[in-house]
């Protein structure tokens, strides 16, 4: 029986492509966003060799604008029944010293694009009979980030506005779950510039792992799920702490050598 599809945003690499393979293992078509379509074309193949769903792969980038309207469209005839917002990128620097067009994208992509796509699919899940979504922050989200301020204050956004509109959509058939992961093994640290961080010499999650509890609780309807026990116990003393301390703290893990 079709079970309906799953649209996934950032499925070409790390947590993105894991949440993939597991709506893929539970029946749901997959379409598949991010820009290089290369990358989504080899997922695609994998997963429905090994799981014989269909999968769409549609290249996309989503600083711009006009993106998640088009993305809405080109899904009418879908039955989107899983939206995931997962796509997202940091930038390190000094607030004085980092390109503001570059911060202009992170906003776009972490925040805007994930903003207006839940209110899209939302609606539409909404009168047509339900449907999932999931949105994915960071324990970012839980404190200022000295040297990736745009990033951490863009996972708060997305926290909040997540849990906002989990609370408004009670009752309706339609669920917003925001994941938060921390330390993940994927490509996000590449790309945002973080190879000497502190931050990776502590533990980290594997994709796999941060990505089955986000599904996990997204399937069960939950408003808010740390992956990790470790980092559900930190984030739980970051509600006692002053906010000027989790800030020098972050500080230290974001900053590099030479900082
Ligand atoms: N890794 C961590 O430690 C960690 C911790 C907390 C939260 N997160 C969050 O987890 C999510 C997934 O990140 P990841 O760790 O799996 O990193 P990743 O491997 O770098 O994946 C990021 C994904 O986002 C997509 N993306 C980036 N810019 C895009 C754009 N302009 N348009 C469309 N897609 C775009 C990338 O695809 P293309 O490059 O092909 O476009 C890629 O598929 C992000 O929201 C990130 O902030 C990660």
């Amino acid at each position: 029986m079709f079970k309906g599809s799953a649209l996934i945003t950032g499925a070409s690499s790390g947590i993105g492509a894991e949440l993939a393979r597991l709506c893929a293992a539970d029946g749901y078509a997959l379409i598949l966003v991010a820009r290089r379509s290369d990358r989504l074309e080899q997922l695609a193949a994998r997963l429905t060799a090994a799981h014989g769903v269909t999968a769409r792969c549609l290249a996309c980038d989503l600083a711009d604008p006009y993106a998640p309207r088009a993305l809405f469209e080109q899904t009418s005839g879908d039955s989107v029944k899983i939206l995931i917002n997962n796509a997202g990128f940091g930038l390190r620097g000094s607030y004085t010293e980092t390109d503001w067009d570059a911060e202009a994208r992170l906003m776009q992509v972490n925040m805007i694009a994930l903003a207006h796509l839940t209110k899209l699919f939302a609606a539409r899940m909404r009168s047509t009979g339900g449907g999932r979504i999931l949105n994915v922050a960071s324990t970012a989200a839980f404190v200022p980030g000295p040297f990736m301020a745009m990033y951490y204050a863009s996972k708060a956004f997305v926290m909040s506005l997540s849990l906002a509109v989990a609370n408004e959509l009670q009752g309706t058939g339609v669920s917003v779950t925001v994941l938060c992961p921390g330390v993940t093994q994927t490509e996000f640290f590449d790309a945002a510039g973080l190879q000497d961080s502190a931050l990776l010499h502590g533990p980290a999650m594997t994709a796999a792992a941060v990505a089955g509890e986000g599904y996990r609780a997204m399937l069960a309807g939950k408003a808010e799920v740390i992956a990790g026990a470790r980092n559900r116990w930190a984030m739980l003393s970051t509600r006692l702490a002053p906010r000027s301390l989790l800030a020098r703290i972050a500080r230290k893990l974001n900053s590099g050598k030479s900082a």
